[in-house]
């Protein structure tokens, strides 16, 4: 019988062909265990795959996306994520990586109506709301879209940083870092917003920097 879906099923077979070929105890490696070091929160745009970006295989990168790159403090779904990342896989790195030309960031600059998800989207609206000076300070809308997107991703970086998972795992002395990075779809680089929080100490300090950071940073970044 073929499937509907006959075409990506092909694939498969292909793609899992060439990997043993490369590496022919791959996936009975994998099959054991998995050990990522890395905790990826990401948009679930189709065009911002987590390990395909950093050139990494299957096995390093443990993920959980939705859309604009979100961490709410009453997310079950990810706040679960981040609990099995750092209490049983101990991942040593978060990274919430937001992407310029989100259009969920764009909705909510646009103030545009896309249904349920709105709702979930109002936690970037208030994002903007609390960076409204900056915000409104940018003229040009592509780099004030720009901002709202690298913001987001630091203000997330701080609600991973106060979850209760994270602020423990510092408390008993795991190694643990929490990093922000926006990705350009125009041409594939990951910018590194500079902030880097090991410590709970390191937290205001980073945020304040990674903040000022910004407002010096007139260009988008692939321009
Ligand atoms: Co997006």
């Amino acid at each position: 019988m073929t499937s509907p879906l006959q075409d990506l099923l092909d694939s498969n077979r292909v793609w899992s062909a060439a990997m043993r070929t490369q590496d022919p105890r791959f996936f009975e490696r994998l099959a054991q265990q998995q050990s990522p070091k890395y905790l990826w929160i990401g948009c679930s745009d189709s065009r911002v795959p987590a390990t395909q970006i950093v050139d990494l295989p299957p096995g390093e990168i443990f993920v959980q996306r939705n859309v604009a790159n979100v961490v709410s403090h009453t997310d079950l779904n990810c706040l679960s994520a981040i609990q099995f990342a750092v209490d049983i896989l101990k991942v040593e790195h978060i990274i919430v990586v937001g992407h310029y030309g989100c259009g969920g960031v764009q909705a909510v600059l646009d103030e545009r109506r896309l249904g349920l998800v709105d709702n979930w989207l109002r936690h970037v609206g208030d994002v903007a709301q609390k960076h409204s000076p900056l915000l409104a300070s940018i003229d040009l809308m592509d780099l004030r879209h720009a901002r709202l997107c690298e913001l987001n991703a630091i203000e997330q970086v701080l609600n991973v940083c106060h979850t209760t998972m994270v602020m423990d795992a510092w408390e008993r002395g795991q190694k643990l870092s929490v990093h922000a990075w926006c990705y350009s779809l125009a041409n594939g680089h990951i910018n590194d917003l500079g902030m880097h929080i090991d410590t709970r100490a390191a937290l205001a300090p980073a945020y304040e920097q990674a903040l000022q950071r910004l407002t010096r940073m007139p260009r988008l970044p692939h321009d």
